[in-house]
């Protein structure tokens, strides 16, 4: 190979080199559009079985399954929120008598807002959309 074929087989290589990248940043600087997902409305309880303080666990109908979710009456309002544990999705229980929502798995803790207060948990529980509507709390499932 002399010198002239060594330099077009680096320059070659070199181009290719940077084609690559360039394709492999693409996403980057072109991300791929994704839609809103829709949020749907699913009747869960009746405007009565809110609790006024407190806790309460809901089961309601909502695509194609059953799910549960938390009523909690925190100082700033009422939150609907997952039971689901942002550890590894172990669900949660309420623990009335310490005031918090325990997970069984690893020891995961939440106050009634759903905060992390102890354990592996990364994230607080999530917060469900909701409405009231003709009597009924409605909870918003993204489907
Ligand atoms: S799954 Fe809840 S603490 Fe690990």
């Amino acid at each position: 190979m002399n010198r002239r074929q060594f330099l077009r087989l680096v320059y070659g290589a070199s181009v290719a080199l940077a084609g690559a990248q360039t394709i492999s940043a693409a996403p980057f600087f072109f991300p791929v559009y994704t839609p809103p997902r829709h949020i749907r409305y699913f009747r869960a309880a009746d405007e009565w079985d809110i609790p006024r303080r407190g806790v309460r666990m809901i089961e309601f109908s909502g695509p194609g399954r059953k799910f549960r979710a938390y009523m909690a009456r925190t100082p700033g309002g009422l939150l609907v929120l997952s039971p689901v544990c942002s550890h590894l999705g172990c669900l949660v229980a309420w623990n009335d008598a310490k005031g918090e929502f325990d997970c069984p798995c690893h020891g995961g803790r939440y106050d009634i807002s759903g905060i992390v207060i102890g354990g592996p948990p990364p994230r607080p529980l999530s917060r469900l959309p909701y409405k009231i509507e003709n009597g009924s709390l409605m909870v918003g499932l993204e489907v």
